[in-house]
């Protein structure tokens, strides 16, 4: 009974749609082509891939099987046992931080992509800023609040909606529509003259990054934080899903198949964005910088026309999609947080009360973040370094106190995820071995990757996770 008012997965198809949802987001999209480009191309992603397998895929089918045993989202960890319910605290921190500033970008997102339907009218969609609208609409603190407001409103309504009538519904519907569009841009885009010179940028295998120890400890460090971000790995977001799953469900087919969509999307996102910035001379950025002005130039200087209009706007809707389904994700980690607590206490949870509660305070904490100019400098909200009186990184370090958008960042991915994924594979690893392994026995099959579990949880995923957790460390403060 208790099962049916947290709500559950009407199919396995929406439980894949919502995760694979959840996972492709704006880090595949800004991050992980360029990553790949400047760091090794085509060796790069060899070790991306060999990460995939042995943390990546692991992590996740630890979360799913934690979330499904105890039937529980973040709360999974009290459930097991007192002492572990701080790895489930800092696992519901993460995502209400990572959610205000995730907004603010699906609220740009959004505006761009009413730019772009809107031209296709033949009105001026850019406010006549043209390119340089990236740089004008940070300061127009007007707007930036209210599409970040928009944007945190449509997550909203879908998280009220619940799992099977909310989340699932609108997975099932909006994900394949974005592999559509994805497929009908990288086609238009490898037609474009020039195009090569983008998955040149992309593909071509530097072996002289694994020539010395340095180097190739770059290329892991880069790697190993860019599975754990994409995966949305350590944020509850697994755990919450795999807690509506029932019993008779593959467990591990679902966390192969999760990682693999991810991968290949990331994939084909640089397919798509890299030759576009090289067919229109564009130079390839990461970021914000990449997501907003190089392809608003792409599609606005560089196609022009009807063309790019449509295109345009496709590719903005694309974006959107991939950046809501994330949000959705978050949102839904901090309700059911609360939903379940309210069950254990024998209250009956009102859902749609506990998203807006949560949609406002998150709203609350993102307005720094939607006006401060992401610290470009003398916006209505200071950034962090200007309230310190620090002097600007001059490297273009994304450091903690850049933006308030870093600042959260740094808290969130910077400390948490990390340390919280590496309490996970301790608690998987060593103190409950065979949690996972029964868990995963539960649908009828025999578990064949025991010992692989074992080697990854005990030695592999921590070794890695303190690699991460020393990068981002190091690179947030700058040391
Ligand atoms: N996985 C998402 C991406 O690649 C980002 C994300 C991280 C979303 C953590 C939710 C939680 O962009």
């Amino acid at each position: 009974m208790e099962m049916s008012k947290r709500g559950q997965w009407g199919s396995n198809f929406g439980f894949l749609m919502a995760s694979i949802g959840s996972a492709i987001g704006l880090g595949n999209l800004w991050a992980f082509p360029y990553k790949m480009g400047k760091t090794g191309g085509f060796a790069f992603l060899i070790v991306y891939l060999i990460l995939v397998v042995l943390v990546g895929s692991v992590l996740m089918l630890g979360e799913f099987a934690l979330g499904r045993k105890t039937g529980k989202g973040v709360g999974a960890y009290a459930a097991l046992s007192r002492k572990y319910s701080f790895v489930g605290y800092m696992a519901v921190i993460s995502p209400f931080l990572i959610l205000s500033f995730y907004s603010v970008l699906g609220g740009m997102v959004l505006r761009y992509c009413l730019g772009f339907l809107v031209q296709l009218f033949g009105v001026d969609g850019f406010s006549g800023q043209g390119s340089d609208f990236f740089s004008w609409l940070l300061y127009d603190g007007s707007s930036m609040i209210l599409f970040f407001a928009i944007f945190m409103v449509c997550t909203m309504v879908v998280v009220m909606g619940g799992i099977k009538g909310g989340i699932e519904k609108f997975s099932k519907t909006v994900m394949p529509a974005l592999g559509v569009i994805l497929v009908i841009i990288i086609v238009f885009v490898a037609l474009q003259p020039g195009a090569i010179e983008g998955y040149k940028f992309m593909f071509v295998p530097d072996m002289s990054l694994f020539s010395t120890p340095e180097s190739f400890f770059n290329v892991l460090k880069t790697a190993s934080g860019q599975v754990f971000f994409s995966l949305s790995l350590a944020m509850g977001i697994n755990i919450t899903f795999g807690s509506y799953l029932d019993k008779q469900k593959s467990l591990q087919r679902n966390a192969t198949i999760v990682p693999l969509s991810d991968t290949l999307f990331a994939l084909l996102a640089g397919m798509m964005i890299l030759p576009a910035c090289a067919a229109f001379d564009v130079d390839y950025a990461q970021g914000p910088g990449l997501l907003f002005a190089s392809m608003q130039k792409v599609f606005l200087d560089g196609m022009g026309g009807f063309t790019g209009n449509l295109m345009g706007f496709l590719f903005y809707f694309l974006v959107f999609i991939a950046a809501i389904t994330s949000s959705i994700a978050l949102l839904e980690v901090c309700t059911a947080s609360v939903v379940d607590r309210q069950l254990d206490k024998g209250k009956e949870p009102n859902r749609k009360k506990i998203a807006l509660v949560f949609a406002v305070l998150i709203f609350l904490i993102g307005i720094p973040v939607a006006l401060d100019a992401l610290g470009s400098g003398d916006a209505v909200v200071k950034a962090p370094y200007e309230l310190l009186g620090i002097a600007k990184d001059s490297a273009g370090f994304a450091m903690w106190n850049d933006c308030w958008l870093d600042f959260y960042d740094m808290i969130s991915e910077g400390i948490l995820m990390p340390l919280g994924a590496l309490c996970m594979s301790i608690i998987l690893g060593w103190l409950l071995p065979n949690l996972v392994k029964d868990e995963c026995e539960e649908s009828g099959h025999t578990f064949k990757g025991a010992g692989f579990l074992k080697v990854c949880f005990r030695f592999i995923i921590p070794v890695v996770m303190v690699i991460v957790l020393y990068t981002q460390i190091t690179s947030f403060f700058n040391l």
